[in-house]
């Protein structure tokens, strides 16, 4: 019985990876605005809401869109997730993230950021958390560690793609907040120190806009504001589950604020259709946010936007 069961799985997962092959072949989907003058291309998705659910519609949802990113014409530097990669923050939820990614995603980088379901772990139906932050935290560390191969002792960390600085912000306590301690947005403020002057834009992600950040949302504006001029901010946020519109990317000096709509939970078509991100490509000069709808494998360009660099030297 044993054998057989061996048997069974060993066959099983030779025909996973067929069919993972299989999936990968094809003709490109798109291709960057201007191939020649590209120094950058990452993709931006977030509230992808894997959930715990037997054959759910999320996992093959993402599946469909990480598809469409890896047969792109230019391979992405990046895949970044900002939070609520789970719906629920339970080790079955990131073992089917884990999975999509490992057999989907071609990106040479995944960045993952937590967002409040993940840090918020098991819940009862009226909202109670089981278990406490560090157990919560402990499942997203592993996930960082095992799926996209970032090893950290702190729960924010950064990661340098082609020269570009990208920050990943967590919450360190259990709240319904992001809390960002001191320690915390000093650390930024000196990463953001070390690029500044330097003539290429900074991305922060945290899964939460600066309105759902605690007291402390006042003190990392200040942080961000305090380079005006000197370094251009783009920061990537989720939560709101915000439908592509002309609120979507906002300019403040040289800080963007870019709200991303959800991808694993919405309507079947219009802005706030599910699927859909951010195909970000940096150039010289500018920053264009290209809106995709993944799964459908089209352009949105009613909402794309160029944003020109302040600080580009
Ligand atoms: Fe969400």
């Amino acid at each position: 019985m044993n054998i057989i069961s061996k048997r069974t799985a060993k066959i099983l997962s030779v025909v996973f990876s067929l069919i993972s092959l299989f999936a990968l072949a094809g003709p490109p989907t798109y291709a960057p605005a201007d191939a020649d003058n590209l120094r950058l291309s990452f993709t931006a998705i977030a509230d992808t809401h894997i959930d715990n659910v037997f054959n759910g519609t999320r996992v093959p949802l993402l599946a469909e869109g990480l598809e469409d990113m890896s047969k792109a014409q230019v391979k992405n530097d990046a895949l970044l997730i900002a939070g609520d990669l789970t719906e629920g923050g339970l080790q079955w939820e990131y073992y089917k993230l884990a999975y999509a990614l490992q057999t989907r995603c071609d990106a040479d980088n995944i960045l993952p950021v937590s967002g409040n379901h993940d840090i918020w772990g098991p819940r009862l139906q009226n909202g109670t958390r089981l278990m406490n932050y560090e157990y919560n935290a402990d499942k997203y560390f592993d996930f960082l560690r095992n799926t996209a191969g970032i090893d950290t002792a702190t729960i924010y960390f950064s990661r340098e793609i082609k020269g570009y600085l990208f920050v990943i912000l967590n919450s360190e306590r259990l709240e319904d907040d992001t809390y960002l301690s001191p320690a915390q947005i000093g650390w930024l403020d000196s990463l953001l120190a070390s690029r500044a002057g330097g003539g290429k834009p900074v991305f922060v992600s945290c899964h939460h806009p600066l309105a759902s950040i605690g007291d402390e949302a006042d003190d990392l504006y200040a942080v961000m504001k305090k380079y005006d001029g000197r370094l251009d901010i783009f920061f990537l946020t989720g939560h709101y589950h915000t439908p592509f519109g002309s609120g979507s990317i906002v300019t403040d000096g040289s800080v963007t604020f870019v709200a991303l709509p959800c991808y694993g939970k919405g309507t079947a078509s219009g802005p706030g259709k599910t699927g859909t991100g951010y195909c970000v490509e940096a150039y010289d000069g500018e920053v264009l946010f290209r809106a995709r709808d993944f799964t459908g494998g089209r352009w949105l360009p009613e909402y794309d936007r160029a944003v020109a660099l302040t600080a580009a030297g």
